[in-house]
């Protein structure tokens, strides 16, 4: 018997927001679905958000889940948590605040929350018209678990995204493994790489004279500083990521509050690569560093 929060339960004996939204001719209104998982697997979730286009807002949100009591938790989680927010708001929140939304969740059962954020990008990926990120794609050699059908890149971004450290947590995240287990050795492979390219880019600039990273109220820096920050910023909290999923961002310039970078790798070729700026880099930038920064790609 799995340990759920009271949280849990609530939402999966009375879930809200279960069902589809009814396609609407209301003016300045539209629909977008998100679709992740296959009942094959045991888990599938298709995510419904009624958007306001003017403000970008989600108006309303339903899902329809096939999957256990976390899964239905998780997905009904989600739509709570998203209600109101603009998409770029929406595309901020990660796996583990809808588990901390349900007052947590079994690890065995953190699988459930990366499907829900997984659905939403997808989603607003889909309202966007932008292709899915590469961790997506599955058809490109890169399936390491085809019992579940998971790519490389999907078991990297889990890793990063969620500091995990060994395969059993991978399994637990996305699955990946707990099949036949014949991909559990290369799923060990993937975490040390994924630490070892973690630990180079940290060390690059490395220096002990650098500001810690700290919260905009912070006293106000000065221009090295700032420079300084952004770039261990850059380093510490938005390469790993990037470089999980094959790409990489080098910092070109800064001019008072507009931060010109290079992507490179994947990132400088992806169709995605303007909401890759948006969402990775320049939102982190502006929690970590100031509010006002805006990201800005430029060509080498
Ligand atoms: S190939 Fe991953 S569990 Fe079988």
């Amino acid at each position: 018997m799995w340990d759920y929060t009271d949280k849990v339960l609530e939402l999966f004996y009375n879930p809200k927001n279960q069902g589809t939204i009814e396609e609407t001719d209301q003016p300045g209104v539209k629909l977008a679905t998100g679709e992740v998982g296959s009942i094959a697997c045991g888990d599938a979730l298709r995510l419904h958000l009624k958007v306001e286009v003017e403000s970008d807002k989600i108006l309303d949100a339903r899902f329809q889940t096939f999957g256990c009591t976390s899964a239905i938790a998780s997905s009904s989680a989600l739509t709570e948590m998203v209600k109101g927010l603009t998409l770029d708001q929406a595309l901020k929140i990660s796996n583990q605040e809808i588990a901390d939304y349900l007052g947590g969740l079994p690890e065995a059962k953190m699988h459930c929350s990366v499907m829900g954020q997984e659905a939403l990008e997808a989603a607003i990926y889909n309202y966007r018209g932008i292709a899915l990120p590469s961790h997506e794609d599955d058809d490109e050699g890169t399936l390491i678990c085809s019992c579940f059908g998971v790519s490389e890149s999907k078991i990297r971004r889990v890793i990063v995204e969620n500091n995990l450290t060994d395969a059993e947590q991978v399994t637990n995240y996305v699955k990946a493994g707990g099949g036949c287990g014949s991909c559990l050795a290369n799923i060990d492979d993937i975490i040390r790489d994924v630490k070892e390219k973690a630990g180079v880019a940290a060390q690059n600039h490395h220096s002990p004279g650098l500001p810690q990273s700290q919260p905009p109220s912070a006293k106000p820096l000065t221009n090295v500083q700032r420079i300084a920050l952004i770039q261990k910023v850059l380093d510490e909290e938005v390469r790993p990521v990037l470089i999980a999923d094959g790409g990489d961002v080098e910092l070109y310039d800064v001019e008072g509050d507009k931060v010109k970078v290079l992507l490179q790798g994947a990132c400088g070729a992806c169709s995605s690569s303007t909401a890759t700026l948006k969402i990775a880099i320049e939102a982190r930038l502006q929690d970590r560093v100031s509010k006002n920064l805006v990201v800005e790609a430029v060509q080498p």
